[in-house]
């Protein structure tokens, strides 16, 4: 029997096999403990031999046993091991990663080479006023002006009166002025609303507004900086710039810089081409305007000027639709390299 039951642990393959064979042998109703109940029926003489006997084939199945199971669990251990093993030197799982958005980054950059001029950053709320927005920027009263903007307007309030959304970072130029003493040196980045779409216009645009205030200033230095700007920011010197006389209520005289490029069905690139894109608005701040905010046009000079962020942009990284500049398309920004 002693020979049988080892047999049976050498062949047990797994702890579940191994605890098959210990109840067999050495379970209540096993065959180790079948022959020691046969004990009682053998004459007293025999008994005390054999019981030992019986004992000594017990203590040795158990040491097979145990011996069996410690073999069994190494084996166990070491597959478990092997199976759940973790490579440190395989790469991770690509994931996903956030970017910067086109605009955000041309903003930084611009705000940048500004800063170096000297400009501090001024801001101001998207939500505005008539007089912020139009009436201390010498828009008249019911001037076609006004609707010029395609102005996004809420409903009116308790007094009557309509907020809305700037359509211009020019409201800031009038909330820093008559919150300050001059002399003033700053840019206001910012978002701005009109309600047109197309390939050059989206609803929501951004804008970086910039305001020279001091006894001295003139067209001169309003050049230069565009002239140091463009050439910092383009990082290029093909650009080809012209400066246009135009009409802003808000500033007299008046200019509006373009960047000569061309569009190839789905290609945008500057330096040649047949089409001007207008990036900016600018001109010497109106008496008028100074002096809705305090300042003594006859003391104090300067000039104003608000950029087109999203289409430089467009015309850095030659991005031919403005509209998807917003779209959200993750393809989009993967295909001009804006996210990780
Ligand atoms: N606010 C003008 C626009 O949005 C741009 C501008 C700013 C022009 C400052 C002159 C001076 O069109």
């Amino acid at each position: 029997l002693q020979t049988e039951i080892e047999a049976e642990i050498a062949a047990a393959s797994d702890l579940t096999a191994l605890d098959a064979v210990r109840v067999s042998a050495l379970g209540k109703t096993g065959r180790i403990s079948g022959l020691l109940k046969t004990l009682g029926a053998l004459p007293p003489e025999e008994r005390k031999a054999t019981g030992a006997a019986i004992n000594a084939v017990r203590d040795q199945v158990q040491a097979a046993l145990d011996a069996r199971k410690d073999v069994l669990e190494a084996e166990h251990l070491t597959k478990r091991l092997e199976s759940e093993r973790v490579d440190l030197s395989l790469p991770s799982a690509p994931r996903a990663k956030g970017g910067v958005h086109p605009t955000m980054q041309v903003m930084d950059e611009m705000i940048a080479i500004f800063a170096d001029m000297g400009f501090e950053v001024a801001e101001g709320p998207d939500i505005e006023d008539d007089f912020h927005n139009f009436t201390a920027l010498n828009f008249p009263e019911k001037h076609p002006a006004r609707e010029m903007h395609d102005t996004f307007f809420f409903n009116p309030g308790a007094d009557g009166t309509r907020k809305l959304l700037r359509t211009h970072t020019s409201p800031v130029q009038i909330r820093t002025m008559i919150s300050g003493k001059p002399p003033f040196r700053l840019i206001v980045p910012g978002r701005v609303f009109r309600n047109d779409s197309d390939q050059t216009h989206t609803p929501m645009f951004h804008q970086i507004e910039g305001l020279v205030i001091d006894k001295t200033i003139h067209m001169g230095h309003l050049k230069w900086v565009f002239d140091t700007f463009i050439a910092r920011f383009f990082e290029t010197d093909k650009v080809i710039t012209q400066f246009r006389p135009h009409h802003f209520p808000f500033t007299e005289p008046s200019a509006e810089m373009d960047v000569r490029y061309t569009r190839n069905g789905n290609e945008l690139k500057i330096g040649d081409g047949d089409k001007w894109m207008e990036i900016l608005g600018s001109g010497m701040v109106h008496p008028n305007v100074l002096t809705a905010c305090g300042i003594d046009p006859n003391e104090y000079q300067g000039f104003a000027f608000g950029m087109g962020v999203d289409r430089l942009a467009m015309l850095k990284y030659g991005v031919p639709d403005l509209r998807d500049m917003f779209a959200a398309d993750t393809r989009w920004l993967n295909h001009y390299g804006f996210s990780g």
